[in-house]
């Protein structure tokens, strides 16, 4: 596996890899774990070559956000790839990514608002603007990323059919199902936080999950379950809900009552100093 840092080389490698077939590019913020390498795997079934990219993005990271904090660990996560058969790993600086002098943001409207984005301000600009330069620099056949964070999925599809990047969308942009821990748990970066009492509290977040959208589906109204959700979350030992919320699936409009569209339903709780996110279909299959 090849690892560059910088874009000319990066330039070069992609474009011997893409005269020898598809190119999939999967990108992360580095700290891998099994649902990093799920998007791995999925990737090289669908392409010839995978490029990975690790960059922890500042922008994406509000002021009251801890970027120092965020786990660090090239050597592990470069050997886990290798291990995986990736064939490339691009691995900027912030000086690569963000030269001096840089003063140009990407704004994605609508899906981008409410949910995480509430709490979150800024984020989904940052996330945008870094996968749509990440996008222009590997100019990639295909990219996947994890349902886990199937906001920031919503915000990346809507900005990619925008600014026409990575044809033709529908096949291009891949969501790739959360991995999950044997009690349910989403795997996370975040989850290393968690103390080991919360961390067995935490398994209560996909739980009740399943409760309200099993009442949903039997009848029970969405405000009603979203209410008995988030006490259930609380008597758990959560701190406190952000949101849980039915959304339709490809646009975040929130509902009232299921129509014939998919439909979301989208959690985040706080545990301790942790804040943690998760989603699940309402209807099955
Ligand atoms: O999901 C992530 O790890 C990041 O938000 C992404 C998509 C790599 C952009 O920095």
């Amino acid at each position: 596996m090849q690892t560059v840092t910088q874009l000319d080389p990066l330039r070069r490698a992609v474009a011997m890899l893409k005269a020898d077939g598809p190119v999939a590019l999967v990108p992360t913020m580095g700290a891998l774990h099994e649902g990093h390498l799920a998007l791995v795997r999925e990737a090289a079934k669908r392409a010839a070559h995978v490029v990975v990219s690790i960059f922890v993005n500042p922008r994406q990271f509000g002021a009251n956000e801890d970027l120092g904090k965020y786990p660090r660990q090239l050597a592990a996560d470069t050997a886990l790839l290798a291990a995986e058969g990736v064939h490339l790993l691009w691995a900027p600086d912030a000086a690569a990514m963000y030269p001096p002098g840089y003063a140009t943001n990407v704004v994605v409207g609508g899906v981008s608002q409410g949910l995480c984005g509430a709490a979150r301000p800024g984020h989904f600009d940052g996330v945008a603007t870094v996968v749509c330069k990440l996008f222009n620099q590997v100019a990639p056949d295909l990219a996947l990323f994890g349902e886990k964070d199937w906001q920031q999925l919503a915000v990346i599809r809507r900005m990619a059919r925008d600014l026409d990047l990575l044809l033709p969308h529908a096949d291009a942009i891949i969501g790739v199902p959360t991995v999950r821990e044997a009690d349910g748990l989403a795997l996370s970066s975040r989850n290393a936080f968690l103390t080991p009492e919360q961390r067995q509290s935490a398994a209560a977040l996909p739980r009740s999950m399943a409760g309200a959208i099993a009442a949903i589906r039997s009848g029970a109204p969405i405000r009603a379950a979203m209410a008995a959700l988030t006490a259930a979350l609380e008597d758990a030992g959560f701190a406190s809900v952000d949101f849980a919320e039915v959304r339709d699936a490809g646009d975040l409009t929130p509902l009232a009552e299921l129509g014939p569209d998919p439909a979301r339903l989208l959690v985040a709780a706080r545990i301790g100093g942790t804040r943690l996110i998760d989603n699940m279909p309402l209807q099955a299959g």
